[in-house]
């Protein structure tokens, strides 16, 4: 175990030409001058071609403000730091040029598949869009929305082009989400919650879709879930959100065979297990906490069994243990002896 080298992830350590997507420093924040707030602070993580990152935390941690800063969606959170896709820094792009990658660099299905989607619009019309809005010609995008739906296992897709949100199922909802996100070729998926809303069978279905699509498009996946199943059944590599910060990196087999962070421990101990019994299921004892009253040093410290005086006033800086990056004081004691 190395301590106290620069924070490199595994993805850093692969050749610029593998990176497809690396965030730098990366905060946002909302609010007049005198009552900013902010959401994120300084987060940072790469992610090479046809890698599958998770990305998970407790809801209000950042997840979805940080992915949606990534393709600079909403106007008002003001976004410092550097959105590298291959290079090009999109926090630098101009609108039209921001236009460009939306869809076709990143696609992103949102939250929410019933907020995502118009409910007076054909699911036919809202899957062809991203395509339309690129001035491919009407035929040709309703042909590529028959083939993508197929691909997402909607069955006659060429019938189901006039139907209505209301007339779909969650889990065909889901997959019109996916398939708007994914029509325009994207090199990088962003799924936010994809399987949240739906029954476990369900959920299984959308994730070896996600799967076997990945597998054949050469797609690097974002998954953000607060679903540790989800995470151990789909991705190589977990980023560990608290607060606003990112405090844990790992591949996904070393996080679950010993997590270095102690709010990482929490999350995994809070899974149901089959060999447990439910009254046996803990949570992370403790509140989150809103960005607005965000405590002093780790922000984890009021909720944590292991906090010194050090992580009430000292923000941990994100340190790497071989392949590994955690942001805890006491990362060494909890790590020691394990792989990393
Ligand atoms: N435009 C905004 N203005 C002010 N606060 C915001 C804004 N957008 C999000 N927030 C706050 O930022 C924090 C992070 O929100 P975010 O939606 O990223 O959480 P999340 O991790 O995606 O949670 P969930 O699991 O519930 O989806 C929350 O406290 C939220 O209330
Ligand atoms: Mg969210």
């Amino acid at each position: 175990m190395s301590v106290g080298v620069p924070a490199v992830s595994p993805a850093m350590l692969a050749s610029d030409v593998q990176t497809l997507l690396r965030v730098e420093d990366l905060s946002i924040r909302v609010g007049p001058p005198g009552r900013r707030v902010q959401l994120v602070l300084g987060v940072d993580f790469s992610m090479v071609r046809g890698e599958r990152v998770a990305l998970v935390g407790e809801s209000g941690s950042g997840k979805s403000v940080t992915a949606r800063a990534l393709l600079r969606l909403d106007a008002r959170p003001a976004i410092e730091g550097r959105v590298l896709l291959q290079g090009r820094d999109l926090l630098a792009l101009n609108e039209r040029e921001m236009a460009g990658v939306r869809g076709a660099g990143i696609g992103m299905a949102f939250q929410d598949a019933m907020t995502a989607l118009d409910p007076i619009m054909p699911i036919g019309k809202q899957v062809m869009e991203p395509l339309v809005l690129r001035g491919v010609p009407a035929a040709q995008a309703r042909q590529r929305a028959i083939e993508v739906l197929t691909e997402l296992g909607v069955a006659h897709a060429q019938e189901r082009l006039g139907a209505y949100v209301h007339e779909f199922s969650g889990g065909m909802r889901q997959r019109v989400v996916l398939a708007m996100a994914l029509i325009a070729q994207p090199q990088l998926l962003i799924a936010d919650e994809p399987t949240t809303a739906l029954d476990v069978r369900i959920q299984q279905q959308v994730l070896n879709l996600l799967d076997e699509i990945a597998e054949r498009r050469k797609l690097s996946v974002l998954l953000i879930t607060h679903d540790m199943g989800v995470v151990a059944s789909f991705a190589e590599r977990v980023l560990v959100m608290y607060s606003g910060r990112l405090v844990e990196d790992a591949a996904v087999d070393a996080l679950f065979a010993q997590p270095f962070h102690p709010y990482t421990q929490g999350l995994l101990q809070a899974i149901p297990r089959v060999d447990r019994n439910l009254d046996q299921l803990v949570a992370v004892p403790g509140l989150p906490v809103p960005p607005s009253a965000r405590p002093s040093g780790c922000a984890f410290h009021p909720r944590c069994p292991l906090a010194t005086a050090q992580c009430a006033s000292e923000v941990p800086a994100m340190r790497s243990f071989g392949m590994r990056r955690v942001a805890c004081h006491r990362a060494e004691e909890l790590g020691a002896g394990h792989a990393v």
